[in-house]
């Protein structure tokens, strides 16, 4: 048997993923490192199906049809690097090595200029959904040539999520445009994970509902414009007991949050662009500060917030301006990680197209939710968007929520709440709106100590004031 692609590195995502590509009619050939784990496969869940089981690399190499395609789904880094090392040699020009997993965009760039001297196509691919996805329909965000993307769109398109009618798969652009566009995925979904975390700190602060309580909320607003995945699997949370204690599992969760990198590298490369990026920025803060377990439990024998009182308000009103907030937040994320994704299709030269992005993202991904047909739409129809915050309908939004933010943002204050993302989203949307910043006074203090200059308001030119006179 001829296989139409072949996959190395048969982890979780790596299995679902082959098993996926199978159930849509495709031959696949699979390997891995420890051979084990492909006899493993055959006798388990690949047993009977149209596979060819490679227990070494020539085998899978001579078992691929040409152009031949190679999906490698490894831990990012060296590891990479050391399944290329092993398979470029066997491969011939034209063939197609593609990376599956979450690679840093600028080892995808280097991986794909030095596999282009040979002729061998490079593809790095984003895919979203964990191992659901993978199994049942990710999010696909394929970068690499055009060529080899011709070869391997049948393939992706066909296992991808669909919405309305079209896969949540299209190609994004060369080199490294698939690696940066799911990293910005990534970040996102910090934000949005985040934007959620908040909106229960402040509900638990004021209102104190039991956990059914919340996974009632959750439902709620997952019929509203909040409408996604994420809400709806938290509603899922709120509801789930742990076995053994009966209590519900939320509630004996630690503290603590982990995270794997994308999320700072996504930060960090808006940093060094100049592109604002506070809502993910202060997800990626808030994880940072949650894993500080030891040193917040010390701390708050010592420092001491605001005397609270039970909330007087109407809940219903809060429960509202809550989510109101959370909706508004989470369009200020977006908007960011729109800017950043334009700036940097500038700075390789990828032609990004944000409608194509936001459009797979519709599905498949673990940020999917309805609201991003809105963004599909504000993109198609303008593409040379400045900020999603000035289309229209997202403009409309958020002079509806704003009451409900504010009064969100308020609310954890007096509660003595953490609210970063919260908070930052507004601020954020207070300075795009705002036709005066107080960088007057900033640039005054850069000229009297540096003489670091300043424009006027009043006329044309460069001007240096003499302060110390
Ligand atoms: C996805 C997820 C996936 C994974 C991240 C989580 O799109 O399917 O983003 O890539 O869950 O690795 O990252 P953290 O460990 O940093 O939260």
């Amino acid at each position: 048997m001829q296989a139409d692609i072949g996959l190395i590195g048969l982890a979780v995502m790596g299995e679902n993923l082959v098993l996926n590509m199978e159930s849509k009619g495709f031959n696949v050939a699979v390997f891995n490192r420890s051979v084990e784990v492909v006899e493993k496969f055959e006798a388990g869940r690949g047993k009977g199906k149209n596979f060819v089981f490679a227990k070494t690399l020539e085998e899978f190499v001579g078992s691929l049809k040409r152009p031949r395609k190679a999906q490698i789904m490894v831990k990012a880094g060296a590891p990479v690097d050391a399944v290329i090392a092993q398979l470029a040699p066997l491969f011939e020009a034209g063939d197609i090595i593609i990376d599956g997993g979450n690679s840093l965009w600028t080892d995808t760039q280097r991986r794909e200029k030095a596999l282009k001297e040979k002729g061998i196509h490079y593809f790095g691919v984003g895919v979203s959904g964990g191992e659901e996805g993978a199994l049942k329909g990710p999010s696909i965000m394929p970068g690499g040539s055009k060529e080899g993307w011709q070869a391997l769109a049948p393939i992706y398109q066909k296992i991808a999520a669909v919405v309305e009618g079209e896969p949540c798969c299209r190609h994004m652009g060369p080199d490294g445009a698939g690696h940066y566009v799911k990293m910005a995925h990534n970040g996102i979904e910090y934000g949005d994970m985040q934007l959620i975390c908040e909106a229960y700190a402040i509900l638990k602060a004021a209102l104190n509902p039991t956990a059914d309580e919340f996974a009632e909320i959750f439902t709620e607003w997952n019929k509203t414009d909040l409408d996604s995945f994420l809400i709806e699997i938290t509603s899922k949370i709120f509801k789930r007991k742990d076995p053994e204690t009966g209590k519900p599992i939320v509630d004996i969760v630690l503290d603590k949050a982990g995270q794997k990198g994308t999320g700072k590298w996504t930060v960090g490369h808006a940093v060094e662009m100049g592109v604002p990026l506070s809502v993910i920025g202060s997800a990626v803060d808030a994880r940072i500060l949650s894993s500080l377990k030891d040193e917040r439990v010390a701390a708050s024998k010592v420092l001491k917030g605001p005397e609270t009182k039970p909330y007087t308000g109407d809940r219903a009103a809060l429960i509202a301006a809550v989510r109101d907030a959370l909706y508004a937040s989470k369009i200020m994320s977006y908007a960011q990680g729109m800017v950043q994704l334009g700036h940097a299709s500038e700075l390789y030269n990828w032609g990004l197209n944000f409608g194509d992005i936001a459009s797979i993202w519709r599905g498949g991904c673990i940020i999917r939710a309805r609201f991003l047909n809105r963004i599909t739409e504000a993109y198609r129809k303008n593409p040379g968007l400045k900020n999603l915050m000035l289309d229209p309908f997202f403009a409309d939004a958020l002079q509806r929520t704003q009451p409900g933010w504010r009064k969100a943002v308020q609310t954890a204050i007096e509660y003595g709440v953490a609210s970063p993302s919260f908070s930052s989203a507004l601020s954020y949307f207070d300075s795009y709106r705002s036709a005066n910043l107080p960088a007057n006074l900033l640039q005054a203090q850069r000229d009297f100590f540096g003489a670091h200059t300043f424009e006027r308001v009043d006329k044309p030119g460069i001007f240096h004031a003499d302060w110390y006179s």
